[in-house]
């Protein structure tokens, strides 16, 4: 599987990525193929061990050097598995109403530690091309699932999880906001 991660010391991860054309090529098919399937792998003990992988359960295209608008997401949840491979996904509606994981975000594209609250939107509506169910889907996302969004969604405007956190104040809340 030849999947290499680039950081965010690559000046392409702080770029803008492109929209990609639908009909999907197959190449870009067999790219969402391979990025989804890394992030199921790295999220295998064993494997990730053996193959020094961090766990991820999000990956944008941009990661693997490609500036297409495309992530994939992957992980379980209450028994459910929330998983997608959207494609020029647009942010159409969003709550005023914030959110933040109490613990901080992570990003398989950041090794620095980088303390504080990133804030996101807590209700997201997301519109997008989701070549997993092969449909245009509308995803209305709360709390973790919404921020997972949001967090892979910067990703194709060149923005990371840091950017979000205010350095002065880093673990202050904003009125309204929850922690999650
Ligand atoms: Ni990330």
């Amino acid at each position: 599987m030849s999947i290499k991660i680039i950081n965010d010391s690559n000046p392409l991860m702080k770029k803008k990525s492109s929209p990609v054309s639908l009909p999907l090529s197959t190449e870009d098919q067999e790219t969402l193929d391979r990025m989804l399937d890394y992030l199921k792998k790295s999220q295998d003990d064993e494997y990730a061990e053996k193959h020094h992988l961090r766990a991820g359960i999000g990956l944008a295209a941009v990661q693997i050097g490609l500036l297409k608008r495309m992530f994939v997401i992957y992980y379980e949840k209450e028994e459910k598995i929330v998983q997608y491979q959207l494609v020029n996904p647009k942010i159409i509606e969003y709550s005023i109403k914030k959110c933040t994981l109490e613990n901080g975000e992570g990003c398989l594209s950041v090794e620095k530690e980088h303390p504080g609250y990133a804030h996101r939107h807590y209700k997201i509506k997301m519109s997008g091309y989701d070549a997993l169910t092969k449909k245009d889907v509308v995803i209305v996302a709360r709390g973790f699932d919404a921020i997972v969004l949001q967090h892979e969604y910067d990703h194709l405007d060149g923005l990371f999880f840091y950017d979000r956190i205010d350095v002065n104040h880093p673990y202050e809340l904003l009125d309204n906001e929850q922690l999650i």
